[in-house]
This record gives structure tokens, sequence and C-alpha cells, in this order.
């Protein structure tokens, strides 16, 4: 029989569409085992604060389609400090807390393991981030609705290129890595793709201008904006110095971070809300639940949050050939 009586769930950093899926997967799995669900709001912010919520199967209706995240979300710097998290631990055994959900990236991640550690206190992690970055899961809830958001909006980017025969450098989300650079690139057909996990080179992006089709007049540049160049603006002004080149920059933004999350990532949310609680009452503690190749997985949170996880070389390989 686990001791775990009452779980404790937040958000934090970067929100991402799915998390209220999660949410909601997380407190209807801990109440089918009669667990006592306790909503922080504003991720680790509120655990600090005590700004908590109780939560019962009818407080996550409505939700599954939602983007952002009813609990709210907020980047805690302070969290790294261990007289911050004593308070947040006070906190925690205060409300009758005997685990915590935390879902979020790399960070998520850090406070995860830092806040377990230092309390021997049981800490599950989901992981939740556009970006795609952490190691132990193939996906992370978000990035699957923020590729096909950024897809959406580079689309029409396109008829306007075209219609004027421009070339447009797109700046996508991602922080350091280039997952959601290399899966839009490959999607909308781009002529380039620089993202970090590979050398870009003014002369690497000239060529496309070299071999181009003579009947090609549009070109659509996805820049992560991790890439090395510094950015689609700073990429884009090089290249015009050596070609004359002319071209527009749209960089995307926020949007990418919002919307109703797509069929994947509420299918995912929902399987890993469910594997983060039965792996909390199996024993698990400290480590991110992922999914790979459809298997549940349980990687400790520095693994997944520290350990570069690699792009498919391949793709970008065949992004390149498909755009000739
Ligand atoms: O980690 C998610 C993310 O959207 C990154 O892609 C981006 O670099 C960052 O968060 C932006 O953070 P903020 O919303 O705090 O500016």
């Amino acid at each position: 029989m686990s001791e775990i009586k009452t779980i404790g769930i937040l958000t934090a950093g970067g929100d991402a569409p799915g998390m209220n899926a999660c949410i909601r997967s997380v407190t209807r799995v801990a109440r089918h085992h009669d667990l006592r669900v306790i909503g922080v709001n504003h991720g680790f912010t509120g655990l600090i604060e005590g700004n908590f919520t109780d939560l019962i199967r009818s407080s996550v209706s409505n939700i599954i389609q939602r983007g952002g995240t009813i609990l709210k979300s907020a980047r805690t710097p302070e969290f790294e400090t261990p007289e911050v998290r004593e308070k947040a631990y006070e906190a925690v055994r205060g409300a009758g807390m005997d685990a915590l959900v935390v879902i979020g990236g790399d960070g998520t991640s850090r406070a995860g393991a830092a806040f377990g550690d230092q309390f021997d206190f049981p800490v599950i992690g989901c992981p939740g981030t556009i970006d795609n970055d952490l190691w132990g899961t193939d996906f992370t809830i978000g990035f699957d609705t923020a590729i096909n958001t950024a897809l959406e909006s580079i689309d029409k980017i396109r008829d306007t290129a075209d219609a004027f025969e421009r070339t447009f450098y797109i700046e996508v989300m991602g922080r350091t890595s280039g997952f959601i650079a290399l899966d839009v690139g490959l999607s909308c057909g781009a002529e380039y793709i620089a993202i970090p996990e590979s050398t870009t080179t003014i002369e690497s992006v000239l060529q496309i201008f070299k071999n181009q089709r003579s009947t090609k007049r549009s070109n659509m540049i996805v820049v992560a904006e991790g890439d090395e160049t510094g950015g689609a603006f700073k990429l884009a002004e090089s290249v015009k110095e050596q070609t004359g080149v002319d071209y527009r920059v749209t960089i995307l933004g926020h949007v990418q971070r919002g919307g109703s999350p797509t069929a994947r990532d509420r299918i995912l949310a929902s399987k890993l809300g469910a594997a983060a609680i039965e792996g909390l009452l199996a024993g698990k503690r400290g480590v991110m639940v992922g999914e790979e190749r459809g298997e549940f997985t349980y990687t400790p949170f520095l693994e997944a949050s520290n350990r570069k996880k690699p792009i498919d070389a391949y793709m970008l390989e065949l992004s390149s050939i498909l755009a000739q």
C-alpha cells in the first residue's frame, strides 16, 4: 500500500498546449485512486506562497480542449535557493501533501529534483514544453500543437511570399534547440532550415540561391531562435550583404505557445498524466514520465533536463533534397 494520500500538482515555466489535459488526467486518475488533489497556483511561486486550491473531478471539467494552464504558470528563479525551498516545504507539509506532480520543461525538472532531494520528498514530472528538448520522451506535451500552429502561419506567409516572389526568414521558438524549426521546416517545404544542432554558414544559405531553378522565385528560410547565427534578422542581413537579395522577416513568437491542443497532445498529456500517478503509487520519485516508441519511461529529472536530445539529422538532409 502506498503512503501517498494527498498530492499537489503544478505547472511551471513556459506554458504548453496540453498542460490542461495533463492536469485533468492527473486529477482524475488520482481521484480514481481516492487520492486528495491540491492544485498549486502559479508554479513554484505558488508553492512558496502556499497558494493552493483543492481539485475535484468537476474542477477539471471542460479544460481538455483549452490552451494555457488553469493553474497558471511562473518562472521562479528564487527556487534555486535552499532556504526558499524550505519555505515551500513548510507550505507543502502544512497542506498535507505527500507527493508532488510537476508539469513543465527543463527548469521544472531541475526544480523538482532539487526539492525532492533536499527533503527526501516524492516528486514526479510530466514533460510539458513546446520545445521538445527533454531527454527520455519522444515528444513533449505541447510540441505537436506548436508546430501545427507555426505551420498554419507559415503556409499563409508562403502565399504572400509567392505573390511578391520574396524571400522570407521565419523565426520560430525552441530556446536552444531546433526541434520546432526542423519539424516546421520540413513540413512547410522550407528552402533552408537553420538550427543550433547543425552549423549554419552564410555560404550554405547562399547555395540555395545559386542552385535555384530558374522558375523558382520565393524562398522560406526557417530559423530557430537559438541558431548560432543570432536569429532571423541577423541571418537575413548577412545574406543580403553578399547577395543583395531583399527579404522580409516574421518572428512567430508566443502565438506558438497558445491555442487548443491537437488530438496528439491531448492523448499524450492524458497518458503521461495517468502514468505519473501510477508511477508515484508504485514508488517512483525524482523522475520524469515519458513515452518512447510507445512505451512509458521514467527518467531521472536531471538526466531528462541536462542530457541533450539529438535531432533527426536525416530530416535535415531530406528537407534540403526536397527543397531543390
Ligand atoms: O520554453 C518555451 C519557450 O516558449 C521557448 O521556446 C522560448 O524561448 C521561451 O519559452 C520564451 O519564454 P518567455 O515566455 O518567458 O519569454
